[in-house]
């Protein structure tokens, strides 16, 4: 392996010790602690396993994690009062439902009944055409998170073509708009796109969010290119890995993030620093 690990787990835990320092002075003034509720319907073990990471994160940096967990056969109106109420409470700043949501539920409609200003995952369309308009306010986590380790590389990111695989709402698209943002030219590929290889082999940056283990040839990677794989897929013998054949790519990439410890971990520290920024703003 030739390339540098990007190092998302290291970079997470130094957010997470920055984010506890300022809910102690926080406290030290006086002031409450940042507060976020995490609603899981239903019983899928991956997003079990999620909200359990997401709330003991909570629990480490010191604020109040609410835990809603809802059946499957929870009606859609009463998630959405749920919402309402979680809208106009005071001690929360922060409200995610964690996705994919059981069948039967309408997962826009739940997540725009979200108010803007709690907004945590950044997935409200407020809050997406903010982003879209370079003026982006609570930011989704993901894409956030890739920046921040895009930063860390060192490498140049203005100027650059990045080319992002997969066009889903939680991680292509906004993913697409903090890197237009950034100054890169940006390629999105998705299921109708013709000759991956093409693209991916022209990128000087390429993000894969798809879900498909080795979606992304090891052999596509432009030497030199920072490579970021969001894809976290299980395999049979329960080990996870990405979406990009990671011992090839990693001959070939200046900078490469691991699955697990690369992306995954610094979603997680976003989604705290936007409960932080969101509690600030309600001081
Ligand atoms: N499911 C997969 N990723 C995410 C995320 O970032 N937020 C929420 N709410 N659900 C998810």
């Amino acid at each position: 392996m030739s390339a540098q690990l990007i190092d998302g787990k290291a970079r997470a835990a130094a957010i997470r010790e920055h984010i506890k320092q300022q809910v102690t002075e926080r406290l030290a003034q006086g002031k409450r602690a940042p507060g976020l509720a995490v609603i899981l319907v239903g019983s899928d073990p991956a997003s079990q396993v999620y909200v359990s990471h997401k709330r003991k994160d909570c629990e480490q940096v010191g604020f109040v994690s609410r835990a809603y967990d809802l059946p499957s056969d929870t009606s859609q109106a009463e998630l959405l009062a749920l919402i309402d109420t979680l809208n106009q409470d005071n001690e929360i700043d922060g409200i995610l439902v964690q996705l994919p949501l059981p069948a039967g539920l309408n997962a826009d409609e739940i997540l725009e009944r979200i108010s803007p200003s709690k907004d945590v995952d950044g997935f409200h369309p407020f809050n997406i055409g903010r982003l879209a308009q370079r003026m982006p306010l609570l930011r989704p986590c993901t894409p956030a998170g890739i920046v921040d380790l895009l930063d860390t590389t060192g490498e140049p990111v203005r100027g650059q073509h990045a080319v992002i695989v997969g066009a889903s709402n939680i991680v292509g698209r906004p993913m697409s708009l903090e890197l237009l943002l950034k100054g890169c030219t940006v390629t999105t590929c998705h299921r109708f796109t013709h000759n991956l290889e093409y693209f991916v082999s022209q990128a000087d940056i390429v993000v894969v969010a798809v879900g498909k283990p080795g979606l992304v040839k090891g052999e596509w990677i432009k030497p030199g290119a920072v490579v970021v794989d969001v894809g976290i897929n299980r395999q049979e013998d329960g080990t996870l890995i990405g979406d990009v054949e990671f011992e090839v790519a990693a001959q070939r990439a200046s900078h490469i993030t691991p699955v697990p410890g690369g992306v995954g971990p610094m979603t997680r520290a976003k989604l705290l620093e936007n409960t932080l920024e969101s509690c600030n703003n309600r001081d």
